[in-house]
């Protein structure tokens, strides 16, 4: 695993910016290519992580019903909750180019799409609680304060806005559920933690990945 404070040297050794405020990141240029999307820079989604966002999409779908996605990206898990039996799809995206993509796609998704323009942060008091079968959350760090904690600071949210029985998965950056991490989960409410292990296969120029599997948590409420 590429731990955090690595992370943050690496973008300071390249010479990349993260913004000091969150808000820069709505309007900021997103580039789409072949194989990845960028914001300042930075590689915010590769899609060489398919088989792991097939994988996070069977798990948030496993019971149905409504489901809740942070982080629109290259929208590939997206495409794939869209596969499975679903009533609703709601998805928070907060860059405005990025937002663009996910109009188009939520015109012509199998499933009915709601997409909520913002940061979750200041968007999820809107939604209600007890109130999803299944959140899939992927965001990205947008500020150097992030970095460390942009993976754990949804956990307390998410417990509130599952119903009981719901199923929480996530990016990780894990090979195994550590004991920091299962406590983190504990302390924003769930207890019955579990995960499956994905093969991926990221290219050896990848910055945040080099591993050939990742974790995809099991996380139910
Ligand atoms: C890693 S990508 C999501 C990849 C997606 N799962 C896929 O399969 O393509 C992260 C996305 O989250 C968005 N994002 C970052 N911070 C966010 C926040 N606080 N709230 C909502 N969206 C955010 C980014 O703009 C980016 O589009």
């Amino acid at each position: 695993m590429i731990d955090p404070q690595t992370r943050i040297s690496q973008i300071k050794a390249a010479g990349k910016y993260l913004p000091k405020h969150i808000g820069e990141w709505r309007n900021a240029q997103a580039t789409f290519t072949e194989e990845k999307l960028e914001i300042f820079g930075h590689p915010v989604m590769e899609k060489w992580e398919a088989p792991y966002m097939k994988e996070l999409a069977n798990i948030v779908t496993f019971n149905g019903g409504k489901i809740l996605e942070v982080g629109f990206g290259l929208g590939i898990s997206a495409r794939y909750i869209q596969e499975h039996e679903i009533e609703e799809h709601i998805i928070i995206e907060a860059n405005a180019e990025v937002f663009v993509k996910l109009e188009e796609f939520a015109q012509q998704a199998k499933h009915k799409v709601t997409p909520i323009f913002g940061f979750w942060q200041d968007v999820v008091d809107s939604l209600p609680n007890d109130s999803f079968d299944g959140i899939l959350f992927d965001s990205v760090a947008t500020t150097e304060d992030e970095v460390i904690v942009y993976r754990y600071s949804f956990f307390e949210q998410a417990y509130l806005l599952l119903k009981k029985g719901g199923i929480f998965t996530h990016y990780t950056g894990e090979i195994d559920i550590k004991p920091d991490y299962r406590q983190l989960l504990n302390k924003a409410g769930f207890f019955n933690i579990s995960g499956t292990l994905c093969s991926v296969n990221p290219p050896k120029d990848c910055v945040y990945w080099n591993e050939p599997v990742i974790l995809a948590p099991i996380i139910i409420k």
